[in-house]
């Protein structure tokens, strides 16, 4: 157990999930300051592989239904693959140290057919067969399953939209985070404002384009709960690889309590006057809806329940009253390519008045 959890640690800081995602490290003492560089660094070099098998952010610790036969694929391959580099290192070793003797044309000939065509031919025919009877699975629907929810993303440079549609026909719209009942078959609507995006969620699936006049359709299903992440996995400008999302994958009743709160305008819009007033008067209405106000522009990422959120900028910072009024003041000092402009003429106290009514909107 001791062993795992120094794995553990050793490992985690190296998956580079951002300055968001890490909260079994909040509390970390030092490790590296007291195995000392040398040791470290090796540490961190063996650690490395080790990295990418666990996390919030992994293909290899899968979440769905989905993502489980990507990884028991990889699997497959990659003991396939061991199998066949072991067994021809082997016989070069044994091929090396053999006494040279000369061997006639009809064995030579019997050698390269057994072991240069019926042997690779019929390990790449297995891995072929299989990888090509997993495969419509993992193709939207392919397992002919109806979807039990539908969420329609957009992607934009560099935020996504979020809208999700209700059986009753209502929708509810967020940004920049995906929740979604575990154990229910969720349809993807993907689709682009601008640039090709990419809609990655490792932990749950494959990755699907979002490409601009076209929608594209991706089917998932969660399996367990709890919180991952998501990603743009196609370079779409300056801030690609600041285009990212938290996944959050509840039990059912669950998400239905949290979808029908958000179907109604936020409690928060009537506290703080101030902080409205000055939403208000800066114009952020001209690309932002906040439900319930009259501002309800859809230029930008949609701010009605903002202040519930787990992170603001796409996954880029803690959702705090600080990081929000930093957010405004200065977007593209913490997110280049923003198309947000700076609010760099505000006081103090008056990015915080608008960040104190944001983190309101509950
Ligand atoms: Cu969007 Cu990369």
């Amino acid at each position: 157990m001791a062993a795992r959890q120094r794995i553990r640690r050793c490992c985690v800081p190296l998956v580079g999930f951002g300055q968001v995602f890490k909260p079994a490290l909040e509390d970390e003492p030092d490790v590296t300051s007291r195995l000392g560089p040398h040791r470290s660094a090796w540490v961190a070099i063996t650690c490395m592989p080790l990295a990418s098998c666990s996390g919030i952010q992994s293909t290899l610790a899968p979440a769905g239904e989905e993502a489980g036969q990507v990884a028991t694929l990889f699997w497959v391959m990659a003991i396939g693959a061991f199998a066949i580099w072991t067994f021809v290192v082997l016989l070069s070793l044994y091929a090396s140290r053999w006494k040279q003797r000369v061997i006639s044309e009809g064995c030579a000939g019997r050698l390269i057919f057994w072991g240069g065509v019926v042997f690779p031919v019929s390990v790449l025919t297995v891995l072929l067969a299989y990888a090509l009877w997993l495969m419509p699975s993992l193709r939207p629907f392919g397992s002919g399953d109806q979807a039990d929810m539908r969420i329609e993303i957009v992607g934009n440079q560099f935020w996504w939209r979020v809208v999700y549609h209700k059986p009753d026909g209502g929708a509810v719209i967020s940004a920049n985070e995906v929740r979604l009942p575990v154990g229910e078959r969720v349809e993807f609507e993907l689709k682009s404002a601008d640039m090709i995006h990419s809609f990655w969620i490792p932990v749950l699936g494959g990755k699907m384009d979002l490409i601009p006049g076209r929608t594209n359709r991706l089917s998932l299903r969660a399996t367990k709960a709890g919180t991952y992440r998501g990603q743009c996995a196609e370079f779409c400008g300056t801030s690609h690889a600041l285009m990212a999302f938290p996944v959050v994958a509840m039990e059912p009743a669950t998400f239905a309590a949290w979808l029908d709160e958000r179907s109604r305008t936020s409690a928060g819009v009537d506290d703080h006057e101030n902080g409205r007033a000055l939403f208000e008067r800066e114009g952020c209405g001209r690309c932002h809806r906040v439900d319930g106000t009259g501002s309800q522009s859809d230029a930008g990422p949609d701010l009605s329940h903002v202040g519930s959120r787990l992170t603001i900028g796409a996954a880029l910072l803690e959702n705090e009253t600080n990081a929000l009024a930093r957010f405004i003041a200065h977007p593209s000092s913490v997110k280049p390519g923003a198309k947000m402009p700076a609010y760099l003429d505000l006081s103090a106290e008056e990015l915080e008045s608008i960040a104190t009514w944001l983190k309101g909107l509950q």
